[in-house]
């Protein structure tokens, strides 16, 4: 089996006539190939880096209606790709979306009987709870291109330029019946700060809010904040259908580890223990400490070393993820994460032992060697 040279001059050629959707198919087709080569992980980079590069507009084409900052001429809009990873929520989230999505797909119909509301989805919560992911997988579902506007990005310039910037990204989207994800809806209301008048942020709002409401009733609009409180609520009333995607609970937890550290193969069902013990962490947490641990097995050709991930997550820590080690835990400190199981959560006997991998027997005599000492 070898690499399909064409799909290499394939690549090439796209490139160089700045045609990202070819870039993308070639690149794609190479990364199987590499794949079925044996060569994973370059597969793996090459397909990520398809995936996370926003395509640069400018060079696909859009060279005249691009919207750029007058001053700085930085894109004010970035086109970004569908996500290929699942997004985990909770139940009232999941209504919502479904909701979302159901209501966006037949607007025509609702429409005619009156029905339908404008099509704006408000995303709140804190950083790495996967606001930016939804955007992208309502995107997806609608298969509709998905346009990223910074607000930060629009607003940092000159606070008279910022009306203009606003504008042109809001004519520049609609004609192309793309899901248009306002990020960082929040640098809006930061305006409050000392710098500025409030006559200037108010001119910015209702720029805002009049460019919303110059839409076409069909548009779709996401906006995410970290902060919902501090949104304008002329704002907020704009948005219809609204989801808080605060930290994940336990068994969103327990999902996220099933994907992110047991590859979404958990028969022995230890997801759910780590969904217990992982109290105050976000998404990106989990991902973060559950590709770390992955990492080290890789480098080290051995097995994950799940009881190395509890060992960190035991760590004191307020809300932020502690690194996980680099080598399996001695026998010493799984006796101590035993002890602390048991006595944080009363989790004992056989779920630490399969968390640890160790017997039953160990575990007991962890504990009770425990006893003994007190
Ligand atoms: N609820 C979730 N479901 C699945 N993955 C998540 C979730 N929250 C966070 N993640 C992971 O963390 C990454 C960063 O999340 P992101 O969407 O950028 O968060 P935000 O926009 O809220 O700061 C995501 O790409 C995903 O890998
Ligand atoms: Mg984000």
């Amino acid at each position: 089996m070898t690499i399909e040279m064409k799909n290499v001059l394939e690549l090439a050629d796209a490139a160089l006539s700045a045609d990202y959707t070819r870039v993308r198919r070639a690149a794609n087709a190479l990364a199987r190939d590499l794949d079925k080569n044996g060569e994973t992980s370059i597969a793996k980079e090459l397909k990520a880096l398809v995936r996370k590069r926003g395509v640069p507009l400018k060079a696909s084409g859009y060279v005249e209606s691009l919207p750029v900052d007058s001053k700085s001429r930085l894109p004010l809009v970035e086109e970004q790709t569908w996500p290929d990873t699942p997004i985990f929520l909770n139940e009232g989230g999941w209504h919502v979306f479904s909701d979302f999505i159901a209501d966006a797909r037949r607007i025509d119909d609702l429409s005619a009987k009156g029905l339908a509301s404008r099509l704006g989805l408000l995303l709140s919560g804190p950083p790495g709870t996967g606001k930016s992911l939804l955007a992208g997988h309502i995107a997806a579902q609608l298969s509709r291109p998905l346009y990223v506007v910074r607000l930060d990005s629009v607003i940092s310039s000159l606070l008279g330029d910022t009306a203009k910037n606003i504008r042109s990204v809001f004519d520049f989207v609609p004609a192309r019946n793309a899901v248009l994800f306002l990020d960082e809806m929040d640098a809006v209301a930061k305006l409050r700060d000392d710098r500025h008048e409030l006559g200037e942020l108010k001119r910015v709002v209702n720029t805002v809010i009049q460019a919303l409401d110059g839409l076409d009733p069909s548009s779709i609009v996401v906006a995410a904040t970290n902060h919902a409180h501090l949104l304008d609520p002329a704002i907020w009333r704009r948005f219809p259908y609204k989801i808080e995607l605060g930290l994940p609970d336990e068994s969103v937890r327990a999902d996220l580890w099933r994907h992110f550290l047991f590859e979404d193969k958990d028969e022995e069902g230890r997801a759910e223990l780590f969904g217990v013990v992982s109290e105050g962490l976000s998404g990106a947490d989990i991902e973060t400490m559950s590709l770390s641990a992955r990492r080290h097995a890789v480098h080290e050709s051995r097995n994950i070393d799940f009881g190395a991930v509890v060992a960190a997550l035991l760590e004191p820590r307020s809300g932020r993820t502690v690194p996980v080690q680099r080598q399996p835990l001695d026998a010493e400190q799984k006796r101590q994460v035993a002890i602390a199981l048991k006595e944080k959560y009363a989790i004992g006997g056989a779920d630490t032992a399969r968390i640890l991998g160790v017997s039953r027997q160990a575990i007991y005599a962890y504990l009770k060697q425990q006893e003994g000492e007190v």
